[in-house]
């Protein structure tokens, strides 16, 4: 890959053409299937999606290799280019005729995401981003919102599908926040989760247990739109690590310490 913008440029195109593939498919979902637990949905739309952003990103970036949620692969933090692709982020959603899904596509270099886009075709957004060049929804510079107060933010959040039987189910971290947030909202589909942080419609985000491809696309957009990302401990955020906290910046170091505190007190013997 030579540089970020072509990266970028890469991933708006074939998000593009996975977004008019996925137009309308909403009226003809066909069979939805169960995969790694009841509440995980596939159908035949995320996996000829996944296809169809394989077959485009080969063909424009030969040679960079490509992890994506329904075609495998493994994301091993290192050195080099890799897309991560997730070919329909909301699947639930999608599978209900609910319009928040999306197509996330991201390019990460050495670990670190340089580019992503994040199309959500029933709604017509489309969010971007590459390293140094701004956050953009479709063509106009887009920047996270201004509050300073937790009590005033509108947060969101996601839940892992195994939340009925898994002790990290966040349920703990959505209580505490309802009580401490202005609101806390559950949309279904962690990339626009993202986006909607950097497009200053919402004020913060929280996720831990969820995939790369959910996570780093959006994570260069916040960024971008001068936001802040970390992982959920206030560690560097790394995709591979599987969690997040994404905000407008002005309020990160509270999302951060009420997460310690409600932790902290889910270790307490
Ligand atoms: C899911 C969504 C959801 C998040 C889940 C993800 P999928 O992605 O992003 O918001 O809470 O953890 O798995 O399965 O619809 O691609
Ligand atoms: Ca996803
Ligand atoms: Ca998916």
């Amino acid at each position: 890959m030579k540089d970020d913008a072509d990266a970028l440029a890469i991933a708006r195109t074939v998000a593009a053409e996975a977004a008019a593939l996925l137009r309308g498919a909403q009226d003809q979902v066909g069979p939805v299937r169960s995969k790694s637990s009841l509440r995980d949905l596939v159908t035949e739309w995320d996996t000829r999606s996944e296809e169809l952003i394989r077959r485009r990103l080969q063909a424009l970036a030969p040679g960079v290799p490509i992890v994506g949620e329904e075609g495998g692969g493994a994301v091993h933090p290192g050195p080099g280019d890799l897309w991560l692709v997730d070919p329909i982020d909301g699947t639930v959603n999608f599978s209900h005729g609910l319009p928040l899904w999306a197509v996330a596509i991201s390019l990460e270099r050495d670990g670190e995401p340089v580019a992503g886009v994040v199309v959500a075709p029933a709604l017509d957004w489309e969010f971007h981003a590459a390293v140094g060049g701004g956050a953009f929804s479709g063509d106009r510079p887009m920047h996270v919102s201004t509050v300073t107060r937790l009590d005033h933010a509108v947060l969101v959040t996601g839940f892992p599908y195994d939340r009925a039987t898994h002790p990290a189910n966040n349920f703990a971290e959505w209580e505490h926040f309802q009580r401490r947030a202005g609101a806390c909202r559950r949309l279904g589909a962690a990339s626009l989760d993202m986006c909607m942080v950097a497009r200053g419609w919402l004020d913060g985000y929280w996720e831990s247990r969820i995939q790369p491809w959910d996570l780093s696309a959006g994570a260069v957009i916040v960024r971008e739109a001068g936001g802040t990302v970390t992982a959920i401990d206030g560690g560097p955020f790394r995709s591979q690590r599987g969690d997040a906290v994404a905000s407008n910046g002005a309020i990160h170091e509270d999302i951060l310490a009420e997460l310690a505190a409600v932790r902290a007190r889910m270790t307490v013997p």
